[in-house]
């Protein structure tokens, strides 16, 4: 597995004929979603892209599918459940073990390639996350005590990836919603510059949240930061 500075960007930069995937064994400038960094310079984890051929309905929910699919790789090396935050991100114990990444690349005449990344920490004991993220994030070692191959980590999300790809939308939202513990809870989410509380009412059919805030206003969410409350 190679190093580079982004599985994103290097097939965004000569993209193959789709589908194909690219995992680094390092990343010198991973990023996740709002063009964070995602801290990869090290070989602790599953950093994989997968350049994908979708129509515009899958695209809408590829975030969705890519959770999914984590869940379910995660749930067959170790037997753990994970619970999905919206839009994209697992969580074991509370805290981040994944993220998805969805980026699209332009064509000429053609609905555009979807770019589905997935950062899903494996090895990292505490001293290797970064301060900021020590009680944050977790890996799949330090909530199952092993050390599963990358290899085989990329197995199973490849596999359980192309499961999921082949389901249709009411059963991919069924999926998601069944594995999504904040129905019904208060959660504080960011958008941009602004902060909502308000009751997650639903996930639609395009996967949006659809959160009420206190005066019964219903905001339909694309995307955003999740803080949920303990
Ligand atoms: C997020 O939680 O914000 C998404 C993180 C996505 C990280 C992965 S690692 C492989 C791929 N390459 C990147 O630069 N990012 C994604």
């Amino acid at each position: 597995m190679p190093v580079v500075s982004s599985t994103q960007d290097h097939l965004r930069s000569s993209p193959p004929t789709p589908p194909a995937v690219l995992a680094a064994e390092i990343q010198t400038k991973g990023h996740g979603r709002q063009g964070r960094p995602w801290i990869s310079s090290q070989p602790l984890g599953l950093w994989v892209s997968v350049l994908l051929e979708v129509n515009p309905e899958q695209l809408r929910i590829l975030s969705l599918v890519g959770a999914l699919a984590t869940a379910d790789a995660i749930r067959v090396l170790t037997d753990l459940e994970p619970s999905l935050k919206w839009p994209n991100d697992l969580l074991l114990q509370d805290r981040k073990v994944a993220g998805l990444l969805v980026e699209t690349i332009a064509r000429n005449h053609q609905p555009p390639l979807a770019l589905l990344g997935l950062g899903l920490n494996l090895h990292q004991q505490l001293s290797e996350f970064p301060d900021d993220l020590k009680k944050t994030a977790i890996s799949l070692r330090q909530a199952s005590g092993r050390l599963i191959p990358r290899s085989q980590a990329l197995a199973a999300f490849l596999k359980c990836l192309d499961h999921r790809l082949h389901q249709n939308q009411e059963d991919v939202l069924a999926g998601w919603r069944a594995g999504f513990p904040h129905m019904g809870r208060t959660l504080t989410i960011r958008v941009g510059e602004e902060t909502l509380s308000g009751i997650a009412e639903k996930v639609d059919n395009a996967g949006h949240l659809h959160l009420r805030l206190a005066h019964g206003e219903i905001r339909i969410l694309t995307s955003g930061e999740t803080n949920f409350p303990a």
